[in-house]
């Protein structure tokens, strides 16, 4: 079972239509000027063979959790180029990606020019294609030896993680736009609402078997954070995030600094408001708190949950779903980030948003009804600043699962021919007339 599956939250939308029929003359924009289109992926699932990650030996070990792993993924770390083409293709002015610590600090203390140097050129790529790059310094990912020390549990993590980001905005600070810190900081604590004990118990069996094989006594990742360690890892991850962005902001000045989380659409049914706020505040509350001290926030938004007095309710029949028969609901990302404002009032980039399926039309539908949506937020004085699709390409979702698929373009695994989909078209339409029309 992968990670989305579990996430993943109840209830509504109609059935699949045909794709979506948009008449695109532009007339005056629908949203605001300069508004930012982008596109997203993450170093880990793209670039393949991120030999040096926490990632790689947890998908390789046995037992197995992840259904196959990551191997070359979309070959991205030889390809880049060919993915800014599509991002310049699509009319889309931003590209967000990751920086792999792995590959920068394979060894504790020892960074690599050369890999430092490969992450320039991608920004220099996107500079010379007026791309403007969103980077993300710890997408899920961390060195195996950071894991295998203790991940964010270890003292000095928060120290680690800011040397890192410093030897980082050293070498390409003048490059770089917005800046994250760490990707879905939060999504242990998601994890800890919606999974069963069955998997975490999974987890740690295989987490052991990392450890062995590291020679360490524990193993501890970033996303699959197991119960009896979810409070210190949060801890290790608020701390790293604070002097990660002070260590940028030192380094780089004009950079914006930010850090991602994942949020559902938390509604309740009547008696059940109770139980959506207590969960809001396990799921968000820490870093809610921590991102007003930011430039802004970032917003990841792929399900709704709807809450009972007595837990989540279920999608009710008939509800359009995604590749694991969870809802998909268009309204979710315009709630998401109306509730985000409210408790943060700092500017908001949407940095993920998409469907997990192999239906195009789904996807077709989605960006277009859920835009609709977004622009009737901004309306209301909700500052959003950017729209990213989460994912560019079909690139290695965390499972293996492989009908998981969130791409706008398809990667053929053994070519890595890429080849757009019909969605890739409807948000490049989008994007050309800033969503006039919409
Ligand atoms: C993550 C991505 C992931 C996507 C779809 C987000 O939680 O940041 O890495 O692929 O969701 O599951």
């Amino acid at each position: 079972m992968n990670r989305r599956e579990f996430l993943g939250t109840g209830a509504l939308v109609g059935g699949v239509a045909a794709a979506p029929q948009l008449a695109l003359a532009s007339q005056s924009p629908a949203f605001p000027q300069g508004f930012v289109w982008g596109a997203a992926t993450s170093g880990h699932q793209t670039e393949g063979n991120n030999i040096a990650s926490d990632q790689w030996l947890f998908e390789t070990v046995e037992p197995r959790m992840a259904k196959t792993p990551s191997g070359d993924a979309c070959n991205s770390f030889a390809l880049w180029p060919l993915d800014l083409a599509l991002v310049e293709a699509a009319n889309l002015s931003s590209y967000r990606f990751s920086i792999e610590w792995p590959r920068i600090e394979p060894v504790k203390g020892e960074f690599s020019t050369a890999m430092l140097d490969h992450y320039r050129a991608m920004l220099e790529g996107c500079r010379a294609r007026g791309i403007e790059p969103m980077v993300t310094l710890c997408h899920f990912t961390t060195p195996r030896w950071f894991a295998a020390g203790g991940g964010w549990k270890q003292g000095d993590a928060a120290q680690l993680f800011a040397r890192y980001a410093a030897r980082v905005m050293e070498h390409m600070g003048d490059l770089v736009g917005p800046v994250v810190t760490i990707n879905e900081a939060n999504v242990c604590n998601l994890l800890g609402i919606g999974m069963p004990e069955g998997f975490f118990r999974a987890v740690g069996t295989t987490l052991a078997e990392a450890a062995r094989q590291s020679g360490s006594e524990e193993f501890v990742l970033s996303n699959l954070v197991l119960p009896e360690d979810r409070e210190a890892v949060t801890r290790g991850l608020l701390a790293g995030h604070a002097e990660g962005r002070a260590a940028i902001r030192k380094m780089a000045p004009h950079a914006r600094v930010g850090v991602t989380i994942a949020v559902n659409d938390e509604q309740a049914v009547p008696g059940g408001e109770t139980m959506r706020d207590t969960i809001r505040e396990r799921a968000y509350g820490d870093w809610l708190r921590a991102a007003r001290e930011d430039d802004f926030i970032g917003v990841q938004n792929y399900h709704r949950a709807v809450w009972g007095p007595d837990g989540k309710r279920h999608a009710p029949e008939g509800a359009t779903v995604n590749f694991s028969g969870e809802e998909v609901y268009a309204p979710s990302l315009a709630n998401a980030v109306r509730y985000v404002h409210g408790a943060v009032g700092k500017p908001i980039y949407v940095t993920e948003h998409g469907v997990g399926t192999r239906d195009d039309t789904i996807r077709q539908r989605l960006i277009v009804e859920a835009l609709r949506h977004l622009r009737g937020a901004i309306a209301e004085g909700v500052p959003v600043r950017g729209y990213y699709h989460w994912s560019l390409l079909d690139n290695y979702e965390w499972g293996g699962e492989p009908e998981n698929r969130f791409g706008l373009v398809t990667v053929n695994p053994v070519t890595f021919e890429r080849t757009p989909k019909p969605s890739y078209a409807t948000l490049a339409a989008i994007a050309r007339t800033n969503g006039a029309e919409l």
